[in-house]
């Protein structure tokens, strides 16, 4: 079963086609990437699967249900949710107090109970800590817990974005460039942990500029070059393909031209 299927997504901005005609799936415990170089569409295309873009065209069907352009909050209730390319973490806050705002992205509990004191606020806090401290558990971080988030590691913090994605308990996790600025130790820190979450039955959608990282980890391999699908299939497959491996020479090419 398709938990998540991206029907034929493009935007365009001001005439730049930054994503054209784009259509895959994702199934619970599958981990799929999106790889192509630098430029070629694939945070554009993170961004309309998670509703900070409207699409041009196309459609994503989440569940069964299309969700197309739907709010992050509201796709983060459906079970969708997302690291960003650049970390998100309060670097003055403590590594459980990060962990904990995951838990309140999904409450929409009232406010006014919260100004009150009332003991069902004292409850959830108490909840959303036991929670939050789990999730430290399982990406590797409990013992950090009172630290300052601004003390971790490049590829602690990286994870401690992970679990707080995770505290919104998804069906599907979108994680953008999940290893970026990460040493060979950190990437493979998370290539464990990305391949843990799959493995409890979620389905994981990955972009990642790390050809190597990403075939290590991915079932199924989708590349973008100029906003356009070129090429997808199991990691073997595409590391393979004749126009991939142009694609990524070809950057190559203008990096030594400058
Ligand atoms: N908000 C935007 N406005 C205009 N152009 C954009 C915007 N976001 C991305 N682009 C352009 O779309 C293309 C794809 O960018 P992006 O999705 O960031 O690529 P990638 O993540 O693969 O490196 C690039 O040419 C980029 O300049
Ligand atoms: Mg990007």
């Amino acid at each position: 079963m398709t938990l998540l299927s991206i029907e034929g997504l493009g935007i365009t901005f001001g005439g730049l086609k930054a994503v054209s005609d784009v259509s895959f799936g994702v199934k619970p415990g599958e981990i799929v990437s999106v790889i192509g170089p630098n430029g070629a569409g694939k945070t554009t295309l993170f961004n309309m699967i998670s509703g900070v873009y409207l699409p041009g065209a196309g459609k994503v069907v989440l569940n069964g249900e299309d969700v197309t352009g739907m709010r992050p909050d509201l796709l983060a209730r459906r079970g969708m949710s997302r690291t960003f390319q650049n970390l998100q973490i309060f670097q003055s806050m403590t590594v459980l107090e990060n962990a904990i705002a995951g838990y309140h992205l999904r409450e929409s509990g009232p406010i006014l109970a919260d100004l009150l004191n009332l003991p069902s606020t004292r409850r959830r806090a108490w909840e959303a800590e036991q929670g939050a401290r789990a999730l430290l558990a399982r990406v590797g971080l409990e013992r950090a817990a009172e630290r300052e988030a601004g003390s971790l590691s490049y590829g602690a913090l990286k994870r401690l974005e992970i679990a707080r994605a995770l505290a919104l308990d998804p069906k599907v996790l979108l994680l953008d460039e999940p290893a970026a600025g990460c040493n060979a130790v950190e990437t493979e820190e998370i290539d464990h942990l990305i391949a843990d979450v799959a493995k409890s039955g979620v389905a994981i959608l990955l972009v990642e500029h790390d050809m190597k990282m990403v075939m290590r980890i991915s079932n199924h391999i989708v590349v973008l070059d100029h906003g356009e699908k070129i090429a997808e299939g199991d990691p073997a497959t595409v590391s393979r393909n004749p126009a991939v491996i142009a694609a990524y020479l070809g950057t190559e090419a203008e990096h030594a031209h400058g």
